[in-house]
């Protein structure tokens, strides 16, 4: 069969599916940048920049039993989570990243033509899956601040809405729902999705509600705050019936032997890691001051671990390559509602310096 042939058998509605643009790896930049791979400074994936518990790499040094399947039931795992968050582990499911989470959660309820609010700008990876699902994504723009509307996301919903999708601290504007605002949303009685990615950065939640509404999802990772993007292993707390239909959906390994160990000894050295995230926090603000000072850039308030910026002088794609050149790695948007904008990841105070270096010289360059 021709390859032509072959993409007749594609699902249509994939054929012209995108993807996602993920994070450029530093290997790939090989030649293309002036400093030495091990140099470049990413800032461009929200990861975090003191790694993972030294106890993590310990305990995975010395793992014996990487040839047996994980417990499919996640028993440990969701009674750990249980400890975390003190939300019983009837509750809980564990995904490979929070990610996994979503997938599985839209091809519970998502057939072909229904629909799901979005508030934009948000999460690409909301759009991604509802592509894979081939649900029809409803968008609900936010406000100047990033905020979002309730009125019109109420006013968005049909007998089709299946879902409304939350991202509180957003990505990639930072911006934080108010506990308000989702209580209003959650009275709607629709599923209701709210993912918490960035909450140790944040310390606000909405995790004590669930098990008071049957239609409230939260979802976290330990990608951000504890290190672990590499490694793959969020969760999220649910209604027990969704819990239920989760579990039965869900592949039996998704979440791998090395995650739970991970988790484990992450749990265990949670005061380190907090540590971490409050030295994260500190330079956030650092950051966001610096940033305020160059008067060609728009920074916004942020309650994550990274930082969304507007350029008001120039072009944010050029800005992006001009800083990859010099080793610094960032990401830039420019769609409908983040025009010429770039979203730094909070780095250690090394990272900011160098990166205010960059653009002090850049701003010189531009003004002679
Ligand atoms: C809002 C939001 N949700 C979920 C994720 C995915 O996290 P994970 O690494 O757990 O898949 C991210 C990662 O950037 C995110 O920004």
């Amino acid at each position: 069969m021709t390859s032509e042939g072959i993409e007749k058998l594609i699902r249509p509605s994939l054929v012209n599916f995108v993807g996602y643009a993920a994070s450029k790896s530093p290997e790939t930049l090989v030649g293309k940048v002036e400093v030495p791979v091990e140099d470049i400074i990413k800032l461009d994936a929200n990861e975090n920049p003191y790694g993972c518990s030294p106890r993590v790499n310990a305990a995975l040094a010395t793992y014996p039993d990487m040839n047996i399947y994980p417990d499919s039931g996640q028993t440990e795992l969701r009674k750990l989570l249980q400890e975390y968050t003190g939300v019983s582990s009837e509750h809980i499911v564990a995904g490979a990243g929070s990610d996994q989470l979503i997938d599985l959660i839209l091809r519970l309820f998502i057939e072909s033509g229904d629909e799901v609010i979005n508030c934009v700008p948000t999460f690409a990876m909301f759009r991604f899956f509802m592509g894979l699902c081939d649900g029809t994504l409803v968008e609900v723009p936010r406000d100047d601040n990033f905020e979002i509307r309730v009125n019109a996301v109420r006013a968005a919903i049909t007998k089709k809405t299946k879902i409304i999708l939350l991202a509180t601290p957003n990505n990639p504007t930072g911006t934080i729902i108010p506990g308000q605002d989702i209580l209003q949303i959650l009275d709607t009685g629709l599923p209701v999705v709210v993912d918490e990615a960035y909450y140790e950065f944040s310390g606000e939640t909405v995790a004590p509600l669930v098990g008071q509404y049957q239609n409230l999802m939260v979802l976290r990772t330990f990608s951000k705050w504890a290190g672990l993007a590499g490694l793959r292993v969020g969760y999220g707390m649910f209604p027990t019936k969704i819990a239920d239909y989760l579990l039965r959906i869900k592949e039996p390994y998704g979440v791998n032997v090395a995650a739970l160990v991970a988790v484990r000894e992450s749990l265990k050295d949670k005061d380190y890691l907090m540590d971490k995230v409050r030295a994260i926090i500190a330079e956030r603000e650092r950051l966001f001051e610096e940033l305020k000072k160059l008067k060609w850039l728009k920074p916004f308030p942020s309650q994550a671990n990274f930082i969304f910026c507007s350029i008001l002088n120039g072009r944010a794609s050029e800005l992006q390559q001009k800083l990859q050149q010099k080793g610094i790695l960032v990401r830039y948007f420019n769609q409908p509602l983040l025009q010429n904008g770039i979203r730094i990841s909070v780095g250690k105070p090394e990272h900011t310096d160098a990166l205010i270096k960059v653009l002090q010289q850049l701003e010189e360059e531009v003004n002679g």
